[in-house]
């Protein structure tokens, strides 16, 4: 059945991982499935919402019914450069992607062959999508998402702060049943008056429909 919280309302929502190429057969990734992303896009169709949804690399997961538009895309900067061509008009953005922070400064043109004992690839910082989101907000409502194996509702309070985000959805992924892959995960919502909502154990799905009902409520 269809809510109506987010009826007419523009909504982008990320998921899976970028991919950043060393040579032609290799990339630095991460273990982002997509399925976090994947269930609050489809909590967000069933909310009413036009949804957006921007997808790194998953694991081949079908796209959910009613999604308005799915754009694939492979690295961080064309992951936020699909976001960015959605912002201006967008009435809420969800972060769950698993973001390259690092690039191959210079990526091989031919398959690198293994010669030497040790082999050093040099890094380059990518941009921060969301932190240049939260710079140019104007009316979106900016959800994201923090993926840490330590100290993490600091880390989750730092990044709500830094990247002036409306809600942060904290997550120790080092915690069985949480983070990457398996169809559950267990969340920490925290918001910038400092008051926090410590979920248990829950599937991605009822995460995602209960992320889509908090921040329903803070679209205007
Ligand atoms: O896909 P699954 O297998 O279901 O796994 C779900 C998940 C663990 C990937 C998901 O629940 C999650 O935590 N996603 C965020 C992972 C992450 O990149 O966290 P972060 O702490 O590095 O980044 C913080 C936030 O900034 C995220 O919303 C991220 O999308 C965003 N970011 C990060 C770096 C960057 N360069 N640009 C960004 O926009």
């Amino acid at each position: 059945c269809m809510g109506t919280a987010l009826k007419g309302r523009k909504v982008i929502v990320t998921a899976g991982g970028t991919r950043e190429p060393i040579d032609p057969v290799r990339f630095i990734g991460n273990h982002s499935s997509g399925r976090m992303g994947f269930a609050i896009a489809k909590a967000a169709v069933l909310a009413g919402a036009d949804v957006t949804l921007i997808c790194g690399s998953t694991d081949n997961l079908t796209t959910p019914a009613g999604v308005s538009r799915r754009i694939d895309v492979n690295s961080t900067r064309d992951m936020k450069e699909a976001v960015d061509a959605y912002y201006d008009d967008c009435d809420l953005v969800v972060k769950a992607a698993a973001v390259a922070d690092y690039r191959s400064a210079a990526p091989a043109k031919d398959k690198i062959k293994k010669n030497d004992d040790v082999l050093t690839i040099n890094l380059e910082k990518n941009p921060d999508i969301l932190y240049g989101l939260g710079q140019r907000k104007t009316h979106q409502v900016l959800v994201g998402f923090a993926a840490e194996t330590t100290n993490v509702l600091a880390y989750g309070q730092g990044k709500l702060k830094k990247k002036n985000l409306d809600m942060l959805v904290a997550n120790d992924v080092s915690v069985k049943g949480a983070g990457f892959q398996g169809d559950t995960n267990i969340g920490t919502l925290l918001f910038p008056d400092g008051t926090m909502e410590e979920l248990q154990q829950m599937t991605k799905f009822e995460l995602a429909e209960i992320i889509v009902d908090r921040a329903a409520k803070l679209v205007a």
